[in-house]
């Protein structure tokens, strides 16, 4: 997928450890050939000890800026000179830019890609819902979710995770950064607020391959309401092939990994590039 460079190259990457799992280089490496770019994106294996060195290390190389991944997004908060609002609200950085200065600028794109995907992904006219989103999980994932939907304009979120201490904490530190409320439900009474649930988002790691499927009956979910997946592998989870069954629209996760890297892309490179059918083959591919 890399094309030929040459030595005014532009060059960004993706900092993991392990990050031999990313899906970052093919997808960007798709774009770079897809817009014949003079750039690489690469991957940096960087240990937890060495992510301090590694991000001061790329101005001085004229390193664009990275991705970040597991385990470093938090970490590298405490480490940039400037932090985005949305990186700043998640609580974690995912993309790094490095400035004409040198200086460091993180950002989080996380809240961007999961509701463009649902503006690309939900059909043709779909509008923010008008009415409740309920959210499940309390991880980083739900995090940016939940700063996605607020922003977007949905008037009340409701949020349940399976340990409730974890979703209050959650809801504690982040409701109030919200444009709109933010109540916790518990996990075993899900049931009696899926009626005039609009949007329904799954952010835990139940439908995952090797993990079990998120045990929900979407008997009594509001007919209109739109549900939605972060979890990719597979494409089609139980809930989300349940509520097609249902007659729901759906969204799968993959958009949400495809559009995150848009701005990131867009700030190293140059180009503000498209998610197309061919870039999601890329990446499952991958
Ligand atoms: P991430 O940062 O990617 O969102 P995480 O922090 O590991 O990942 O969070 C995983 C989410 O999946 C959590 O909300 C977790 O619930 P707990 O906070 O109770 O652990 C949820 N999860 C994982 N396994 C689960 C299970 N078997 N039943 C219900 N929720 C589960």
């Amino acid at each position: 997928m890399s094309g030929s460079i040459s030595g005014k190259a532009r060059v960004a990457g993706v900092m993991g450890w392990p990050v031999g799992h990313s899906r970052s280089p093919r997808l960007h490496g798709h774009w770079l050939a897809q817009y014949a770019v003079d750039g690489a994106y690469v991957p940096f294996a960087v240990p937890p000890d060495g992510l301090e060195r590694a991000l001061r290390a790329l101005p001085a190389l004229g390193v664009r800026g990275v991705n970040l991944t597991i385990p470093h997004k938090e970490a590298a908060l405490a480490l940039m000179d400037r932090l985005d609002a949305s990186a700043a609200r998640i609580g974690a950085v995912n993309t790094v830019v490095v400035g004409e200065d040198g200086s460091l600028e993180g950002r989080n794109t996380d809240a961007y890609g999961f509701i463009e995907n649902l503006r690309q992904n939900a059909g043709a006219g779909w509008q923010v819902p008008n009415g409740p989103a309920l959210v499940l999980g309390a991880g980083g994932a739900a995090r940016a979710v939940l700063v996605a939907l607020a922003d977007a304009g949905v008037p009340l979120i409701r949020l349940a995770n399976r340990t409730r201490a974890r979703a209050q904490a959650l809801a504690d530190a982040l409701g109030p950064h919200l444009p709109c409320p933010l109540q916790v439900v518990e996990w075993d009474a899900i049931a009696t607020v899926l009626a005039d649930t609009a949007l329904l988002v799954n952010t835990t790691s139940l439908g995952m391959s090797g993990q079990p499927p998120l045990a929900l009956s979407l008997c009594g979910l509001r007919a209109d309401a739109l549900v939605s997946d972060i979890v990719y592998t597979p494409l089609l989870t139980p809930l989300l092939a349940d509520a097609q069954a249902r007659g729901h629209a759906t969204v799968d996760g993959l958009g949400m990994l495809l559009h995150q890297a848009r701005p990131g892309f867009h700030a190293w490179f140059g180009i503000d590039p498209a998610v197309t059918p061919a870039l999601r083959r890329a990446v499952l591919d991958a």
